[in-house]
């Protein structure tokens, strides 16, 4: 019986291949299937290393210790002890880890590449001259896209684009510039409209991909900014900022009937969104349930719940505390989750059920 079944499978395995190579008339599409190319947009959950390469300020870097004390062994720019959500999708993917875009040299761009920048949002005013914007971002896919040109032609380009995933983390920096970095007041702007910006910027960013070939779309919402360290430091008796956590819930909400009215109007647009909001606030509430004995207070930082953003003494506060074991924490530094959180969430993303990830997820948007 379990020998019947495995040939089951590995027979349409088989017919699946041999479809997915003779379905198109190119050498390119005979790669294992499982060779797929993944492109990087967003903010710092998702950088890699590109702020490491632009003319900003340590605010925007994390390329000093204790930054990538697990994993990497070295400080490369990613806003964690080891590895962010992106490295970890892309090996369950098959592929090796993705360069940052503006890694000097002429790396690889094959299996795709990171443009995410910290700090960064969808509004350009959003860490404005620090980061790299979105739109700039896009910029930089076109870049890439002409490269392919030159180097693959026409035809192999256009099915590299078509079978790409596009994956986004894109929102939180936005809606933090609405609170006061001093008195943790919410800015008593409209938030609805607020929120309306945001999205319409991210709409035509993912627009602008699909007129240049894009059509399988990954985003991962806004999670609840209320509870990172850095805002609770500014709450009486640290407790979450509901206030702003609000704001998230309705982006989410906004992205949710984005991304089905794109579906509705692009022809062959698809997409997955996982629930980061959900995700993060269950290993908030019930961290012991995914391995974690500290999920309120940083690994790094100073101050009350280390929320204090001075994680490796460059940002003006120059003494600051590291924790004995980082696998205990859920946040590494006042905004950014540890290597094992981190694994979590990519876990999510790559094969989440359809409660935390939907109408696919990652996984099967590599196998449509
Ligand atoms: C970097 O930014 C600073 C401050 O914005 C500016 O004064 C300086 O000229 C910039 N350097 C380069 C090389 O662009
Ligand atoms: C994005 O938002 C900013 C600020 O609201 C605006 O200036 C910019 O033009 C927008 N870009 C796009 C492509 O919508
Ligand atoms: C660190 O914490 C993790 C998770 O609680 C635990 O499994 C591990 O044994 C700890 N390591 C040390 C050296 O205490
Ligand atoms: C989704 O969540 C509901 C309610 O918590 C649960 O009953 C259901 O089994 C879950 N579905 C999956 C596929 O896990």
């Amino acid at each position: 019986m379990g020998v019947l079944m495995y040939l089951f499978v590995l027979y349409f395995g088989i017919i699946t291949q041999i479809n997915h190579c003779f379905s198109n008339s190119m050498i390119m599409t005979c790669l294992p299937k499982k060779h797929g190319t993944l492109f990087i947009f967003g903010d710092s959950l998702f950088d890699n290393g590109n702020n490491n390469y632009i003319n900003t300020t340590t605010d925007y870097q994390a390329n000093y210790p204790p930054y990538g004390q697990t994993f990497f062994k070295y400080p490369s720019g990613r806003f964690s002890d080891g590895r962010m959500i992106p490295d970890i999708v892309a090996e369950y993917a098959g592929l090796p880890l993705l360069p940052p875009y503006l890694h000097p040299g002429h790396p690889e761009y094959v299996y795709g590449v990171n443009f995410a920048s910290g700090g960064s949002g969808a509004l350009s005013q959003t860490s404005q001259e620090s980061v790299i914007d979105l739109n700039t971002q896009l910029s930089y896919l076109r870049k890439v896209k002409k490269l392919f040109r030159e180097k693959l032609g026409h035809e192999k380009t256009e099915e590299l684009m078509f079978k790409s995933v596009y994956l986004f983390s894109v929102g939180s920096n936005d809606y933090g510039t609405l609170v006061d970095p001093n008195s943790g007041v919410v800015l008593p702007v409209d938030h609805q409209q607020f929120v309306d910006n945001v999205i319409e910027n991210l709409s035509n960013v993912i627009k602008e991909i699909y007129e240049l070939g894009g059509r399988k779309f990954g985003l991962v919402n806004v999670g609840p900014i209320g509870c990172s360290p850095s805002i609770r430091i500014l709450v009486r008796k640290y407790e979450c900022l509901e206030e702003i956590s609000a704001v998230a819930k309705l982006h989410n909400k906004k992205l949710t009937e984005m991304v089905q009215k794109l579906e509705n109007q692009l022809k062959g647009f698809i997409y997955s969104v996982t629930d980061f909001y959900s995700a993060l606030s269950q290993v908030l509430k019930y961290p012991s349930k995914y391995g974690f004995k500290e999920a309120s207070r940083a690994c790094c930082g100073s101050g009350p719940y280390r929320g204090e953003d001075s994680c490796g003494g460059k940002k003006g506060i120059k003494e600051y505390e590291l924790c004995e074991n980082v696998s205990e924490h859920v946040f590494f530094d006042s905004h950014h989750p540890t290597d094992k959180a981190n694994q979590h969430f990519a876990r999510l993303i790559w094969n989440g059920n359809g409660n935390v990830t939907w109408p696919y997820n990652l996984k099967q948007l590599f196998e449509i």
